[in-house]
């Protein structure tokens, strides 16, 4: 590893220094080369001058490529025409590993640059998005660490369907039908008798051929499950964690929030006092906005982006009718006691949560109605049997998180190797 990094030679103006990384950017003008050089952190100029430097070294700093690795030593000189007020003049540069004919150009397409995935990670764009992405996580931890829950890492292989059978992937397991997980949230809840408060981030599944802008076959999913909470409980534990989370990126990430146009005092100022909407109060915003939908009907790509533009910060949605939601909610009366945060600005649901069905009865009931083999229930059933609790949790889409933060165009952007229904490679 290295023992310091582009980020900290703005401390070590007058000093001779050693950096490692690739070439960024190259210009030549007669006996002297610029190579803006790039590693984790930043960019920044070197020269190197014929009259200061080896003759193998001038050598190879003419036909290094761009993304070629390079080991430069010299002197960090202050430079008011420089980027960062800082240039590195050159004593020595040795190419580590070409790279003739680096694929990425400035006008690489987005499905080319998905081709190539494993190069991409390089630019400055994804680094940026990675970056915050690291940052929602660690920022996610803290929170929870704070409020006392315990971190579980619960399976990825299962024998049931959490959220539904039309979005499993299946697989044979030794003889026996699997699946991939769609969320954590049925081995969470059993994990709440033994830590009454606990989270996992894990990766989930859906085998949904949705080609929208925010949806993935594969998503890093935070999940949190609390005994002894309703409702009201929940939501508050859901605001305090995204208000968490944005308030850490402003104060942390402000180049990269700038980098995206997005203004870091929004996130940073953010407050835990979210507004609450019902289901029928969203279905008449979305008619008045002249979409066609009938009351009953789930919310939808389009019927989000429509009930979301003019919000300004993230908001639920609460009450949904219990027919177009999940087994495991507790009812009352024709409704769900649940509520979806939503993102503003067109980008919709964020995070998906609800009190928990208590009720053994209307579990099987619910079940059966869903054409579900409650054989391969009974284990989830049994927490209801012994000692069950009021209980309550949610779940956090991380790409759907971050592609609101950085306002992306796609959720792909945000994923390190995006899965979509059309993409398995690289
Ligand atoms: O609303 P969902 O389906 O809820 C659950 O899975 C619950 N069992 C979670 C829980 O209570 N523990 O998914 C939760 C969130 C969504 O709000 C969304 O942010 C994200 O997961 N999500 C997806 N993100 C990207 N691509 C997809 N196909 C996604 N499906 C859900
Ligand atoms: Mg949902």
């Amino acid at each position: 590893m290295k023992d310091y990094y582009v980020k900290d030679l703005k401390e070590k103006v007058g000093e001779e220094i050693d950096l490692k990384g690739w070439v960024y950017r190259k210009r030549r003008h007669g006996k002297l080369v610029f190579v803006v050089v790039r590693d984790s952190t930043g960019t920044v100029q070197t020269s190197i001058k014929k009259q200061n430097v080896p003759v193998e070294s001038f050598e190879a700093a003419k036909v290094v490529d761009i993304e070629a690795s390079i080991h430069v030593k010299g002197i960090v000189k202050e430079d008011a025409r420089a980027p960062d007020g800082i240039e590195v003049e050159c004593t020595e540069f040795l190419i580590i590993s070409p790279s003739p004919d680096f694929p990425i150009q400035e006008d690489t397409s987005s499905e080319a640059l998905l081709d190539i995935r494993h190069l991409t990670l390089r630019t400055t764009k994804a680094r940026n998005i990675m970056q915050v992405k690291n940052g929602v996580i660690q920022a996610a931890r803290d929170y929870f660490e704070e409020k006392g829950f315990n971190e579980v890492f619960p399976p990825i292989m299962v024998g049931v369907a959490g959220e539904g059978g039309g979005t499993l992937f299946s697989f044979d397991y030794f003889g026996q039908k699997a699946f991939l997980s769609q969320t954590a949230q049925l081995h969470l809840e059993a994990s709440i008798f033994m830590f009454e408060n606990v989270y996992s981030l894990t990766p989930s599944f859906r085998a949904e051929k949705s080609r929208t802008r925010r949806h993935l076959t594969e998503f890093g999913h935070i999940e949190a499950e609390m005994a002894w909470c309703d409702e009201e409980c929940n939501e508050k534990i859901e605001e305090e964690l995204v208000v968490y989370i944005c308030n850490k990126i402003g104060e942390k990430y402000s180049d990269e929030l700038r980098y995206f146009k997005q203004d870091p005092a929004y996130y940073h100022d953010m407050e835990p006092k979210f507004e609450r909407i019902t289901y029928d109060e969203a279905i008449s915003i979305i008619q008045g906005k002249g979409l066609n939908i009938e009351f009953g009907s789930d919310l939808g790509y389009d019927e989000e982006k429509v009930l979301t533009e003019d919000f300004e910060y993230p908001f639920f949605v609460k009450n949904f009718p219990k027919d177009i939601k999940s087994f495991y909610m507790k009812q009352k009366g024709d409704r769900a006691i649940c509520a979806d945060l939503e993102a503003p600005g067109g980008y919709g649901e964020i995070i998906g949560g609800s009190q928990r069905e208590d009720n053994l009865d209307m579990i099987i009931e619910r079940l059966q109605k869903e054409g579900e083999d409650i054989k391969n229930y009974e284990w989830y059933l049994d927490l209801r049997r012994y000692g069950s609790v009021p209980h309550s949790g949610f779940g956090l889409g991380i790409e759907r998180l971050v592609r609101w933060m950085l306002k992306l165009e796609h959720i792909r952007d945000a994923c390190l190797f995006p899965r979509t229904p059309a993409r398995i490679y690289p």
